[in-house]
């Protein structure tokens, strides 16, 4: 048996067991919104050093929902913007709170926050990994194909944190993964993912097609105007979604924008499943902070 994890950074923390296992009990969450209340009256802190709006809301609700109460942390009011370490900042959470999410852009500086702390840190986004996505978007997929394994997830765009954690998570749940993504943008060979330019190519078979912003939050401004002429021939519309396999859905973690990577006939359409996706975050969320947080 696998042991209980301590941490979710990237999502390679969970055995595949233990990733279907959570969201078994995120379905059982979203059926029994009020059933577990694994916090009762304990805190977790919410660290945004970048903006949100499904994060903080899934996270905040979904905390209160367990029993606990969530602690919004912006940098800009904490020490940390006065320059306070990471580490001492570790230790005095670890003091207070039952665990500790972190939204940012280093990854380094999320391994060194949950390397001091003795609460679970939870992976918020970094500008290499959104592992929180990847759970609820294998939650939307579960619900609605009724199972994971030999599914095919075609991801077409930007090779981001968005695509390496679903190339994680899904392997460990039995997905394939195809990512097509232009020259200089394609995401790095992680977990078995199919690489390919050719959106064409990735959304053959495919039972979803999903896509995500073309420029994010940890993208410097000034490339903006090259990702987005790089990008174009990769927007994720009707014809495309119509090259998938019969009964493909649409996926976007959102924030969208329409006209870009999405049209706005697919975000809106009958295909989507795009507003599943962003209520599914505090479901599988729920589920996390039990196995984080709960009994061991
Ligand atoms: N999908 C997602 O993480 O959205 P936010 O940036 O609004 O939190
Ligand atoms: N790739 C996007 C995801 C936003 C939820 C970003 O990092 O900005």
């Amino acid at each position: 048996m696998s042991a209980q994890p301590t941490d979710f950074l990237t999502g390679e923390e969970l055995s595949g067991g233990q990733l279907l296992e959570l969201l078994e009990r995120a379905v059982w969450m979203k059926a029994n919104p009020l059933g577990s209340d694994v916090l009762a009256r304990r805190s977790v802190a919410l660290i945004f050093q970048r903006h949100s709006t499904r994060t903080r809301v899934s996270f905040e609700a979904g905390i209160t929902e367990l029993g606990g109460h969530p602690l919004l942390l912006r940098t800009e009011d904490t020490q940390l913007a006065r320059g306070e370490s990471i580490r001492d900042t570790a230790y005095v959470l670890s003091r207070n709170v039952a665990a500790i999410g972190i939204r940012t852009g280093p990854d380094a500086l999320v391994r060194e926050l949950a390397q001091h702390a003795s609460v679970p840190v939870i992976n918020m986004l970094t500008a290499e990994h959104h592992p929180c996505q990847a759970l609820a978007d294998l939650l939307t997929l579960r619900q609605e194909f009724g199972h994971l394994q030999g599914l095919k997830l075609a991801y077409v765009g930007d090779g981001n944190n968005v695509a390496r954690s679903l190339a994680i998570v899904g392997a460990l749940a039995g997905v394939e993964v195809a990512v097509a993504a232009p020259s200089g943008y394609q995401l790095d060979p992680v977990a078995g993912a199919q690489l390919t330019d050719d959106p064409m190519v990735a959304v053959q078979g495919a039972n979803a097609v999903y896509t995500d912003v073309w420029v994010s939050m940890n993208d410097s401004p000034e490339s903006a105007a090259a990702r987005v002429e790089a990008l174009r021939p990769y927007q994720l519309s009707d014809q495309l979604l119509a090259a998938a396999a019969p009964g493909a859905i649409a996926l976007h973690c959102l924030p969208a924008h329409p006209g870009e990577e999405v049209t706005e006939s697919v975000l809106y359409g009958e295909r989507q499943r795009i507003w599943d996706q962003a209520e599914n975050r505090r479901h599988a969320q729920k589920a996390l902070l039990e196995l984080l947080c709960g009994p061991r």
